[in-house]
C-alpha cells in the first residue's frame, strides 16, 4: 500500500512510525515532513495547508491510502477534497472538524447537549464583551474563537487582564480572524487529562489517557507551548473519571455531532478538566495531541494502520484496539527561547542506537546534516513497566541528544508520580 500522512511535526513522526509496522505497508509519503521523518518516509516539499497540492499529489502516486494529522488542512476540508478523487482518508471532514476549529461552535455543541464544560458566553462585539466583563467574578478565561496554534486562550488572573485580552484579540489583531470573536468563560480548576479516542461516528474508543506539560518552564510556569512533554496513563483519570467520561462526555459527543449532520470519523481528542464536580470539557481537538500521541501510540499493541481504516470503513465495532499497560514519558527538547524568540540551523546530534525513539518535530537537513528548525525540535520517548522508569530512561535519551542551547523541563510526570501517592 502506498500511505500519505500530511504534517510534519512529532506526532506526525509517531504515527508514520507505527504505521510502518504494518507489512502491507510499500511506501509513506509525508507531506511535507522533516528532516527526522526523512529517515523513516519520503518527505515531499507540498505544505500541510496546500489543499490543492496535497490531492494533485495522492492522484499522481495513487494514494491508496491518506492520513490527515494536522488541525488546519482538516478544518480546511482536506479530507474532503482526497474523498472526493476517490483517496479513502484517515480524519475528520470539514463538517466535523469544525469542532476544532470554532470553540463558538464546540461550546454551543455542549450546551445543547448537556455535555459538561466550563459555563461561558460568546461575544462578537467588543463593548459587550468588555461590559461583560464588568459583571463576572476573576481569574476567567478568554479565549479566540477560531485556530491559533493553541496560544489563543487567555488566562486573566483581573478585570485589567481580561480589559487587554478581550481587546488585543477582538480589535487589536492578535490570532488574526481567528481572534476577531471570543469565549469568556468560567475559570475551572482541577487537574488536566487527556484522552484521544477513536471514533468512527458510531462507536467511540477511547486510547490510553495522558497528561501534557503546556507550560514552557519547571513546576508549570511560564508561557503556555504547544507542550513540552507527556506521561501515560495519566494516573488522575481513574476507572470512576473513566466511566463517567464514557457516559457524560465520550459517547454523548459522538452522538451530537452525528445527529447535527456532522459525523465524526478519526481521532476525537477530549482536553479534560478533572473539577471537584466531575470531569469536564476544556477543549475537543479534531485530531490526534501533540505530544500526546508521542506516549499513546508506542502503547498500543494493536496494528494502528488497521484500525485507522476501520475508522474509515466504520467497522470500528468489530476491530481489536489494545493497549499495554506500560507506561510511557516523553520529553520535549526544545530552541532555547521557545515559545518566543529562537535562534535555528543548530547540529543535532542523536545516537544511532535511540533513534527509534526520538521523535522529531522541527528539523531539517542541511547539507547531510540534521539541524534545528523550529522551537520543539524533538522528543524522546521512552516506556518501562512503570511510570517512573519509562521517566528516568526519557531523561537518559535527553541526556545523550546533543544541541546547541537545547532545552528541556526537568520535571516532565513529576505531578503524575505526586498523584499515585495520593
Ligand atoms: P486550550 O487551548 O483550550 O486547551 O487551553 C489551553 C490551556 O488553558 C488548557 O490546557 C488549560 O490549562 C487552560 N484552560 C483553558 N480553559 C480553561 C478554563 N475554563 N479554566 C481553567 N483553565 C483553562
Ligand atoms: N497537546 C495539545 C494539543 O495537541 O493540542
Amino acid at each position: 500500500m502506498k500511505i500519505l500522512v500530511v504534517g510534519g511535526g512529532g506526532r506526525e513522526h509517531a504515527i508514520i512510525k507505527s504505521v510502518k509496522q504494518n507489512k502491507q505497508v510499500e511506501v509513506i509519503y509525508a507531506l511535507p515532513g522533516n528532516g527526522g521523518i526523512a529517515n523513516d518516509a519520503i518527505c515531499v516539499d507540498i505544505g500541510a495547508k496546500d489543499i490543492d497540492g496535497i490531492v494533485r499529489f495522492a492522484k499522481e502516486n495513487r494514494i491508496d491510502y491518506a492520513i490527515v494529522a494536522p488541525d488546519d488542512p482538516l478544518v480546511l476540508g482536506a479530507v474532503d477534497a482526497l474523498e472526493a478523487v476517490g483517496i479513502p482518508c484517515f480524519g475528520p471532514n470539514k463538517a466535523a472538524a469544525i469542532i476544532e476549529g470554532s470553540k463558538a461552535f464546540s461550546k454551543e455543541l455542549m450546551k445543547k447537549y448537556g455535555i459538561p464544560t466550563a459555563k461561558y458566553e460568546t461575544f462578537s462585539d467588543e463593548s459587550e464583551a468588555l461590559s461583560y466583563l464588568e459583571e463576572i467574578t476573576y481569574p476567567t478565561v478568554v479565549k479566540a474563537d477560531g485556530l491559533a496554534l493553541g496560544k489563543g486562550v487567555i488566562i486573566a488572573a483581573d478585570k485589567k487582564e481580561a480589559v487587554s485580552a478581550v481587546k488585543s484579540m477582538m480589535s487589536g489583531g492578535m490570532f488574526g480572524e481567528s481572534g476577531k470573536r471570543v469565549i469568556i468563560e468560567e475559570f475551572l480548576v482541577g487537574p488536566e487529562v487527556s484522552v484521544l479516542a477513536f471514533t468512527d461516528g458510531k462507536c467511540v474508543v477511547p486510547m490510553i489517557s495522558s497528561m501534557d506539560h503546556k507550560r514552557a518552564r519547571d513546576n508549570d510556569e511560564g508561557l503556555n507551548t504547544g507542550g513540552m512533554g507527556t506521561v501515560a496513563p495519566n494516573p488522575y483519570y481513574t476507572d470512576d473519571v473513566k466511566e463517567v467520561c464514557m457516559n457524560k462526555i465520550f459517547l454523548p459527543t459522538v452522538n451530537a455531532m452525528r445527529n447535527e449532520g456532522r459525523t465524526f470519523k478519526g481521532c476525537l481528542y477530549f482536553g479534560l478538566m478533572i473539577t471537584k464536580d466531575g470531569p469536564k470539557v476544556i477543549e475537543y481537538n479534531c485530531r490526534f495531541g501533540d505530544p500526546e500521541t508521542q506516549v499513546v501510540l508506542p502503547l498500543l499493541e494493536s496494528d494502528l494502520l488497521t484500525v485507522m481504516m476501520a475508522v474509515t470503513e466504520e467497522r470500528l465495532a468489530d476491530t481489536e484496539v489494545r493497549f499495554s499497560d506500560r507506561a510511557a514519558c516523553c520529553v520535549i527538547m526544545a530552541s532555547n527561547g521557545y515559545p518566543e524568540k529562537y535562534e535555528k540551523g543548530y547540529e543535532i546530534t542523536i545516537p544511532e542506537e535511540i533513534k527509534d525513539q526520538v521523535y522529531v518535530a522541527g528539523a531539517a537537513v542541511k547539507d547531510g546534516r540534521l539541524v534545528t528548525s523550529g522551537g520543539r525540535v524533538l522528543g524522546a520517548v521512552s516506556t518501562a513497566e512503570k511510570l517512573e522508569d519509562a521517566i528516568l530512561s526519557a531523561y537518559k535519551l535527553v541526556d545523550k541528544i546533543r544541541f546547541e542551547g537545547a532545552y528541556y523541563r526537568h520535571d516532565i510526570g513529576a505531578r503524575a508520580l505526586a498523584c499515585k501517592g495520593e
